[in-house]
């Protein structure tokens, strides 16, 4: 039935990407990270995989920080988090901020958003659920700092491999991924040294973006039959190196994909106790 009205149907589309899962960012001390991530952020702890010292599952909402312990990975740019609450946000990084003073640890408060850095110096910028992102508590993009004249080409690959739709700027581009995220990358000046961090995202067709890969040399590790990884952003045009952040790539046979990630409420706490609030659905 005609309603008379127009929408705007590609707007919901959704590319080969379905879904940007995990940041994977190295650590050298759990017990610094977790204060950071948990009592500060309000992010849970994955309860049910758990690696000991060696590495920490971190949820926010349906995406998840990646924890190995190792020497520092400082992602080059931001992450984007969604939080329910900005102020609570506020509340509890004042609260954790004196047992961080030897760290890099800080954070700065704006209109719309608080922007943070983690003890090693990754910076985020979060934002208190509502319309701009279509999550109450999650990470809606990661943006990369990236040389000089890549955007294009960067948009370019994933145009070409991921069939992705991407927002163009003369020093940016936005790759839309999966359900109200996105990739961005932005031209900088500096000259920033990649230290191996990596994002993990789930595709539906596996084997098209393998094949151009493979074909290409840039596939950097065949991990099992559901995941693989490559590292180098190329210009599909001229075959030119962009960019390297290591993408672990997963079918939609992953055992982890729709995997159920437990929240907590961060609200909750034992002075105003509330019965039957203690999980956050995001
Ligand atoms: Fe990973």
């Amino acid at each position: 039935m005609a309603t008379g009205k127009i929408y705007d149907r590609a707007a919901e589309d959704v590319s080969n990407i379905i879904a940007m899962e995990h940041v994977n960012i190295t650590v050298p001390d759990q017990a610094i990270a977790t204060l950071f991530y948990v009592n500060g952020l309000g992010l849970t702890r994955d309860p049910y995989i758990d690696f000991g010292p060696s590495n920490v599952w971190i949820n926010a909402g349906k995406q998840q920080f990646h924890l190995p312990t190792k020497k520092p990975q400082v992602i080059r740019g931001h992450i984007g988090l969604v939080v329910p609450d900005l102020k609570a946000l506020a509340k509890r990084l004042h609260s954790v901020e004196k047992r961080l003073t030897d760290t890099r640890f800080s954070f700065t408060s704006a209109k719309e958003f608080i922007s943070v850095t983690c003890p090693w110096g990754n910076k985020l910028k979060c934002y208190g659920s509502g319309k701009r992102f279509n999550m109450r508590l999650g990470i809606p993009y990661v943006e990369f700092l990236v040389p000089r004249g890549t955007a294009r080409g960067i948009a370019r690959f994933y145009e070409d491999l991921f069939s992705c739709r991407t927002t163009l700027t003369k020093t940016s581009c936005q790759i839309a991924v999966g359900r109200g995220q996105s990739l961005r990358f932005k031209e900088n000046e500096q000259k920033l040294d990649y230290d191996g961090h990596h994002i993990a995202i789930y595709v539906s067709n596996f084997s098209t973006p393998h094949q151009y890969l493979d074909h290409h040399g840039l596939i950097t590790e065949e991990s099992d039959a559901h995941q693989y990884r490559f590292q180098t952003i190329i210009d599909p045009s001229t075959g030119q190196e962009l960019f390297d952040v290591e993408h672990e790539v997963r079918s939609l046979h992953h055992p982890m994909y729709g995997r159920f990630l437990v929240n907590r409420n961060a609200s909750q706490s034992f002075v105003d106790y509330q019965q039957g609030l203690d999980s956050f659905h995001p």
